[in-house]
């Protein structure tokens, strides 16, 4: 019954590789109602993301088909989380979170890390170790450049600090506030950046989905941050919402955060109820997940959604909150709950209830090439764009067959560009497996990448960024040159 590590990511590989020489890809294009919630967010240039516990990934096919299947993000559960990785001093323990990195790798998924600075699941040696302020301070500083080095190129964003807020908008007391003071927030970023400067490192807290005082403070903070200059990219609301408790401004929330210039995610979502559940909450919570993606969907920044849990038997909130439960988009049985058909909707998919076979297991999304999606509302023009563009293409990392790169196109023209395609040919076999903020297809060597519906127009003088995770072979050049819409742009 279990299965190794390795030979669960040789099935996955096989898996996908079946499914891409089976399925034409009219068939996968087909947005059925059993679409895979993957294919419908990465055609909305957004992340579906799920946090996996490493026993059951390890533990059950049925559970990591699902991962695989169903979600382009995966967030360690616990696996990432100081008391895991460090036990005891000096006692390094990366086996679970390596197995979640090389999964999401095999699979074509992005990893969002959980979590550098928490004042919870903190090991014990060190809670317990006596240690002064400065000490403190050389620890976590230690800790957030071995972790975040460790994984550099290979996360996509980290969740640097953790909950450092109360819900009246003071520092919350924890070891780190209690001994290094306000500082401690800024300067984890700071080291966070050093190990990883391809990371988009965030801020994460629970209770502030809405505009509260909470929230507010965290707004502050982030304001004065990106004022200061200390490296922060994004802000993370973990969303453990109560049936029928969906802030109504969570939008207007987003968006005034994602305004500071910082993405914005939804990042452990879940929705729990009194239990045991029954047909009306269940689909009143099916509305609930379709209020919180169409939310963020309504927000150019927000760059995806993650679910706390795959499924209810899988799930912290049973165990946390006395009487509640069945928060996630799947039940005990790893069948797919209303939940799940509202956030395939919510994402463009048909808004047929689930196939009762949990909908999409060891489906077509397993495969590694980037989500097929509808052709781009617009071809490229044939007829050059006046001014001009230049696109910027960068490694951000690179590994043994695989890497990141980053690509920022400009419009240099003095008119604005309606939906926009960036297209190159890849000069060795290189594969795109997995992008963000942009909507990729890629047949052959061409490859494009074209707006989301969020971002349509491209201003005169505006640029646009977007990224991908690839696969490559024997080697890794750079394209030796883009479109814009049909027309050459200047290499920058
Ligand atoms: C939870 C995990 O789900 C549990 O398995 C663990 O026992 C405790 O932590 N906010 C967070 C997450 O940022 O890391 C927490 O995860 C849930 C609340």
């Amino acid at each position: 019954m279990a299965s190794t590590p390795r030979r669960s990511s040789l099935v996955a590989i096989l898996a996908a590789l079946l499914a891409a020489v089976l399925l034409p890809l009219s068939t996968l294009s087909a947005h059925g109602a059993d679409t895979p919630l993957r294919t419908l967010a990465s055609a909305d240039g957004r992340q579906i993301g799920v946090a996996v516990s490493d026993n059951r990934l390890t533990g059950s096919t049925a559970y990591s088909s699902l991962v695989s299947g169903q979600f382009n993000s995966v967030t360690a559960e616990n696996a990432m989380k100081w008391d895991a990785v460090e036990p005891s001093q000096g006692n390094l323990n990366w086996a679970a979170a390596d197995r979640l990195v090389a999964f999401a790798r095999a699979n074509g998924q992005v990893v969002r890390g959980h979590t550098l600075a928490w004042h919870s699941q903190v090991p014990g040696w060190i809670t317990n170790g006596g240690f002064s302020a400065d000490r403190l301070r050389t620890l976590l500083q230690q800790h957030i450049a071995t972790e975040a080095g460790r994984y550099a190129g290979k996360v996509y964003a980290w969740d640097v600090v953790n909950e450092a807020f109360n819900d009246n908008g003071t520092r919350r007391s924890s070891i780190w506030q209690d001994n290094l003071g306000d500082g401690w927030i800024a300067d984890s970023l700071t080291w966070a950046h050093q190990a990883d400067p391809a990371a988009r490192l965030y801020i994460n807290d629970y209770s502030v989905e809405g505009v509260n005082a909470k929230s507010t403070a965290l707004y502050d903070l982030v304001k004065s941050l990106k004022q200061q200059g200390v490296p922060i990219d994004g802000v993370g609301f973990q969303a453990h919402l109560v049936l029928g408790q969906v802030p109504s401004d969570l939008k207007a929330n987003l968006q005034r955060f994602a305004d500071l210039g910082v993405d914005v995610a939804i990042t452990e979502l879940d929705v729990r109820m009194q239990t045991p559940s029954n047909a009306t909450a269940l689909a009143a919570q099916a509305e609930d997940y379709r209020k919180v993606i169409t939310a963020c969907r309504a927000v150019a920044r927000c760059v995806g959604v993650t679910v706390w849990g795959l499924d209810d038997a899988d799930s912290w909130v049973p165990g946390v909150f006395s009487g509640y439960g069945a928060a996630t988009l799947y039940d005990e049985n790893l069948q797919a709950k209303p939940a799940w058909a509202a956030v395939a909707a919510a994402f463009g998919g048909s808004t047929a209830s689930p196939s009762p076979s949990g909908s999409g297991s060891g489906s077509p999304s397993s495969s590694a090439s980037p989500s097929p999606s509808a052709p781009p509302s617009s071809p490229p023009s044939s007829s050059p764009l006046p001014g001009g563009c230049t696109v910027a293409y960068r490694i951000a990392n690179q590994w043994t067959g695989g890497f990141t790169a980053d690509v920022t196109v400009t419009n240099k023209g003095t008119s604005a560009i309606g939906p926009w395609q960036v297209g190159w040919q890849f000069g060795a076999g290189q594969q795109v497996t997995q992008g963000w903020s942009a909507v990729f297809t890629q047949s052959g060597a061409a490859v494009t990448a074209a707006n989301p519906s969020w971002a349509t127009g491209l201003a005169p003088g505006a640029s646009y960024g977007f990224g991908f995770n690839g696969s490559w072979g024997t080697s890794n050049p750079v394209p030796a040159s883009f479109t814009l819409n049909g027309t050459v742009c200047t290499t920058a």
